[in-house]
């Protein structure tokens, strides 16, 4: 269909082994060119497809700072729990690779699950204690499936460079924290929330939402707004503010997983809020689970 689809482990290592070797390609950004990895910055964006401009604003981020960008688009069976939603994600391949070649990625690794799982596979990445808070608790083996996988794409990828969404901001955390642990090669950049214009965090679950839903889901952001605007009056009581997130997600009709205020890397709940503390928040507005969240300023 696309020269930049790779299908196979096999395939994709004789490209990336092709970019490495060869050095900084010409005429791309190359800020990113690690002198210690021999070769040209591989910049890689994980995804599990659905793609929407949250993840192009990874994509165009890792374009501007690599001269190779690779994107994955793999919806990971290990991080859904046996009554999620992994039957029904959204799969829209024909329009994220558009996407991706309009972002100019150079190569979209579309794996089938034995390429990321051959037979035999039996090992699984498990971050500690970061992992069983907030949504670790409903959520108790996603994870280990997110790191396994994650550690499995670096492994085959081997980026410089790999991106990950503040959207997600526990998951970037934990994969931080396995890099660091395990000494592993990418720098991890963290990118910016992108949102609707009405301030609903981009979500390839947002599709599930009825109209009716779509307006509640607003509750997230506008708490988180209404969340700061009390910091900015002078509030640190992080017990009375996260009270008032969840009960404002309540009005909405949300069904309210956490409403939290963390230290921004350990993810520990804190009693006072300073800038820089994270506020973080997970409902269920009918069957769809959002998050949220945002850095005290
Ligand atoms: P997915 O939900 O497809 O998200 C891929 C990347 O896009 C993640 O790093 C996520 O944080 C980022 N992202 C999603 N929405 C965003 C938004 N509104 N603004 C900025 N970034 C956004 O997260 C996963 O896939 C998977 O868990 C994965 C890491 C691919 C492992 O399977």
């Amino acid at each position: 269909m696309s020269e930049r689809l790779v299908a196979t482990a096999a395939e994709l290592r004789r490209r990336v082994d092709g970019w490495r070797s060869a050095g900084p390609g010409v005429g791309a950004g190359a800020v990113g060119t690690d002198p210690g990895a021999g070769g040209g910055a591989v910049g890689f964006v994980p995804t599990m497809g659905a793609l929407h401009a949250g993840h192009l604003s990874l994509m165009r981020r890792a374009r501007a700072e690599c001269p190779r960008v690779v994107v994955s688009i793999f919806v990971n069976p290990r991080q859904f729990g046996p009554t999620e939603d992994f039957g029904r994600y959204p799969r829209t391949l024909e329009a994220d690779l558009r996407l991706c070649a309009e972002a100019g990625v150079d190569a979209v690794f579309c794996p089938a699950p034995e390429e990321v799982y051959p037979p035999g596979f039996q090992t699984t990445v498990s971050v500690g204690p970061l992992t069983r808070r907030l949504c670790g608790l409903d959520r108790p083996d996603h994870f280990d499936g997110v790191t396994t996988v994650v550690a499995r794409l670096f492994g085959l990828v081997r980026p410089t460079h790999a991106y990950f969404g503040q959207k997600d901001y526990q998951q970037a955390s934990v994969i931080r924290r396995m890099v660091a642990d395990l000494a592993l090669e990418p720098e991890i950049v963290v990118c910016p929330i992108v949102r609707e214009a009405d301030g609903l965090a981009m979500s390839s679950r947002n599709r599930y939402l009825s109209a009716d839903e779509r307006q509640r889901a607003l509750a997230l952001c506008r708490g988180l707004e209404r969340a700061q605007e009390r910091f900015g009056a002078g509030e640190r009581d992080a017990a009375a503010v996260t009270a008032a997130l969840a009960e404002q997600l309540r009005e909405a009709g949300a069904a309210v997983d956490y409403a939290a205020a963390c230290d921004p890397v350990d993810l520990e709940p804190v009693a006072r809020l300073e800038s820089g503390t994270v506020l973080l928040v997970a409902a269920r507005i009918g069957a769809t689970r959002l998050l949220d969240n945002h850095i005290l300023e």
